[in-house]
This record gives structure tokens, sequence and C-alpha cells, in this order.
């Protein structure tokens, strides 16, 4: 089955468009890196603090450093406020994170040492992973810890038949026939390969190479972003041009 060319959805969007992407680095000035990428109303920051020693000291890895990552919803980025703190979910997309990275980070040159990467959500409409994800790879490169590449990040699903990329809440929460699919996926930008691939719903197998056709497709546009974004901030401020007359 193809893409619908006419099919609309709720928002105007054509099946293939992401909501619109806006991105910006150093935006917490204190941590080593930092980015916020932001799918529509769905925005993410993230934090990178390190390397640095882990403790306690039984956690060391003496080959490697550890990639530790840590995914949370604010409180106020829900329509209903969600309890603070730590859940099943928080834990099980900070792993999916920290896995989604792990192929693009040199570890090896940090053994016994932790990266630490903060990963919260100001505002959710769906998509908070994939706008992590995007985030804290970015937030990754301008700590400066060695990379081979970045990691970009779409969700693909289906609302009944028709395939759609980017889902918001409204189409995550779709119940009509086939009801919804979300199918998160994040790939280093130059490789052929997912590193990650988190399906929510169903999806035939024939399916399966045109969403991820897809995704990688809108990923080639996140890529662009995050590295226009990275290439700008080394550029100087319209301030520091003044202060140089
Ligand atoms: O955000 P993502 O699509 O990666 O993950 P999800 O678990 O499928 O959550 C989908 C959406 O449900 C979130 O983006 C939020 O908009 C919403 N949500 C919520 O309103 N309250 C929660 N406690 C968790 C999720």
């Amino acid at each position: 089955m193809a893409v619908k060319k006419d099919f609309k959805r709720a928002d105007g969007r054509k099946a293939e468009d992401a909501r619109p992407m806006t991105a910006k680095v150093g935006v917490i000035p204190n941590a080593d890196g930092s980015a916020m990428f932001a799918f529509g109303d769905t925005v993410a920051i993230a934090a990178v603090y390190g390397p640095r020693k882990l403790h306690p000291q039984h956690m060391q890895n003496p080959t490697k450093a550890v990639l530790r990552c840590n995914y949370d919803l604010l409180s106020f980025s829900v329509g209903d406020r969600k309890r603070p703190g730590p859940n099943r979910r928080a834990q099980e997309i900070s792993k999916a994170i920290e896995w989604a990275l792990s192929p693009v980070v040199d570890l090896s040159l940090f053994p016994n040492t932790v990266i630490d990467v903060q990963i919260y959500i100001l505002q959710a409409d769906a998509g908070t992973r994939t706008a992590g994800i995007n985030a804290a790879s970015m937030a990754l490169a301008q700590a400066g810890i060695p990379m081979t590449d970045l990691v970009c990040s779409i969700a693909v699903g289906k609302n009944d038949t028709n395939l759609i990329v980017d889902l918001s809440k409204g189409e995550e929460d779709f119940e009509e026939g086939e009801g919804a699919t979300d199918f998160a996926v994040a790939k280093p930008a130059n490789s052929s390969s997912f590193s990650l691939m988190q399906m929510d719903g169903k999806i035939s197998p024939e399916l399966v190479p045109e969403a991820t056709k897809l995704a990688s497709k809108v990923c080639e546009e996140i890529y662009e972003i995050q590295k226009k974004t990275l290439k700008d901030s080394l550029l100087p401020s319209e301030q520091e041009k003044g202060a140089k007359k």
C-alpha cells in the first residue's frame, strides 16, 4: 500500500510531513552541552554532563565510559498534571534513548567515567522520545563528546490504513477502523541501519519498508537542521560582532 497523496490530516499536513521543526543549542549554559528540539508543540531539552568519574566505583567500566540517559516529562508538560518523578514509562524510554545514541558515541576514550544525558520534556504532544533523541544528539555534539555521526529520530505510523509521519497526540489516540500505530525510529544520519525501532500498535510486514523509507526521508531533514544549528552556534553572535567593532 502506497502513501495516499490526497490524504489530508486534521492539522492540514500531508501524510509525509513532520510538524514544524525548531532547534537550538546552548540552552543550558551550566551544562557541558545542551540543546532544544521541537516538533510543533512537542518540546524537548537535553543537557550533557561529563565525562566525569563514575560513583559508586563498582559501576565503573575500566574499558569505556557509561552513557547514562534520563528522560522525564515535566509535570506541566501534559494536559493532566503528571505526577513528578520517575515511573516505568520514563525508565523504559530512558533505556531506549541510551540504545539509540550508543552506536555513535566513542565511549572507549573515557574509561571509568559516566556521560550523563538528561532529557526533559517541556511540552508534550506525542513524539517526545523522538524529539528527546534529536536534542540529546545535538547536546552530545556541543559537549565535544567524540561521535561518529548524529542520531536523527522520528515516529511514523498509521491512522486506520493511512501511513503518516510524526503523529500528534490526537493522531496517536485515533480509534476508527484499524486505529492508530506509532512506530518510533532513530538512525545515525549517515548509516542505513536503525539504532531504535519501537512500535505501539500494529503494522503489516509489507508496510514496514515504506514506513522506514518515509522515516529516513524526514531523518535527512532533521540532520540538516541539527548540522545547521550546531554550525550557527559556533558563529559570533550579533552582540559579539558589535563588541569587536
Ligand atoms: O511521547 P512519545 O510518543 O514518545 O511516547 P508515548 O508513551 O507514546 O506518549 C504519547 C503522548 O502521550 C506523550 O507525548 C504525551 O503527549 C502523552 N502522555 C501524557 O499525556 N501523559 C503521560 N503521563 C504520558 C504521556
